[in-house]
């Protein structure tokens, strides 16, 4: 049978890394004999400004009947900030309930780190976001001029699901599970984070439990690298923690992520934005985008599939034939960094 993929190409850069990433898939496709069929959605900037809205009716339910999605970049200089942030991103993320935000943070050899003396075997670890609550729940108001609500929700099942999700991964990893948070303020919030992961660690006595506040964990992440293989953070601290993930594996034209849904359809992204000013210059970085497609085939079970093709990108990256991972001084193309990579499936 085909796997139905939906492709959101988006704003900005999105379109041109987006295109690499499908080039990429037709050549692993062929060569390991996938099925699959392509629907485009238009969705992102242009489509708001013409259509006045930000995705039609009824599309979740369209997008339920999917396999995966890949999504390119959201994000337009004529839209006010937030509207397509949360009518589109977190819409779909929320609303197919995709509540794991898988982030690896990995540097393949060849592409430079700005730590010092760190090397490939000292960043390879994994964070695990939770997707679907904590300040991103949309849960408050503005009073007058004067008085603003943000609150940040956590749910017993959004908890527990996330944290359980990360101790099976660790389990297939390197056995070492790193909870993080500011319990030490948000004790009621994190101090339920604590209590669940205690509680669910009692099944997981073969996995190292590990603990670090998230105001250290940006210290350690420079620092030690090293120490960690999976983490599990909430929904905030996962955003900002990657940021800071993607710049140590060589930036965010290389850092692929993917919103997971492990009973439902699960959309894939580079975790970078739609960067405009790069726009359709076709000098933006593939690779994340190249990445995020591989995590997709990975999570339809593909895994020969995924694994060629992160080989492959290794290889490039190792090769020396892209000088830089940022957009513009690559010195070679957007389409030219996916016909290397497709040079090197095997
Ligand atoms: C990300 C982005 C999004 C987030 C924004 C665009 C809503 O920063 O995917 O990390 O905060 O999750
Ligand atoms: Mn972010």
């Amino acid at each position: 049978m085909a796997y139905r993929i939906g492709v959101i190409p988006g704003d900005g850069i999105g379109p041109e890394v987006t295109r690499e990433a499908l080039k990429v898939l037709s050549s692993v496709a062929q060569i390991c004999n996938i099925k699959y069929e392509i629907t485009e959605y238009p969705f992102g900037g242009e489509y708001y400004l013409s259509h006045n809205k930000v995705l039609p009716d009824g599309i979740l339910d369209e997008f339920k009947k999917l396999s995966a999605i890949l999504l390119g970049a959201i994000g337009h200089p004529d839209v006010p900030p937030g509207v397509l942030e949360k009518g589109v991103l977190l819409k779909i993320r929320f609303g197919l309930d995709q509540y794991i935000n898988l982030r690896p943070v990995k540097l393949y050899p060849g592409i430079y780190t700005p730590i010092k003396n760190k090397t490939p075997k000292d960043i390879d670890f994994v964070v695990v976001r939770e997707n679907t609550e904590c300040l991103y729940s949309g849960i408050g108001g503005r009073l007058r001029d004067e008085v603003v609500i943000e609150t940040m929700i956590y749910t017993r099942k959004g908890i527990e699901r996330c944290i359980r999700y990360a101790y099976d991964l660790a389990r297939k990893r390197r056995k070492r599970l790193t909870l993080v948070d500011k319990s030490n303020v948000l004790v009621y919030g994190h101090g339920l984070w604590q209590e669940i992961f205690k509680e669910v660690g009692k099944e997981y006595s073969d996995i190292t439990q590990d603990h670090a506040h998230v105001d250290a964990m940006c210290m350690w992440m420079i620092k030690n690298p090293e120490w960690f293989d999976t983490v599990v953070t909430c929904n905030m601290f996962g955003d900002i923690i990657t940021d800071l993930g993607a710049i140590i594996q060589g930036g965010m034209g290389v850092a692929p992520g993917g919103n997971i849904n492990p009973e439902g359809v699960s959309m894939f992204e580079p975790i970078h934005g739609s960067a405009p000013k790069h726009a359709n210059k076709g000098f933006a970085n593939p690779i994340a985008s190249i990445l995020a497609m591989a995590m997709m085939l990975d999570n339809l079970g593909e895994t020969k599939a995924a694994e060629m093709v992160e080989n492959a990108v290794s290889s490039v990256c190792q090769s020396g034939r892209i000088k830089d991972m940022s957009a513009g001084k690559m010195g070679v193309s957007t389409s030219e960094v996916g016909d290397l990579v497709i040079g090197y499936l095997k």
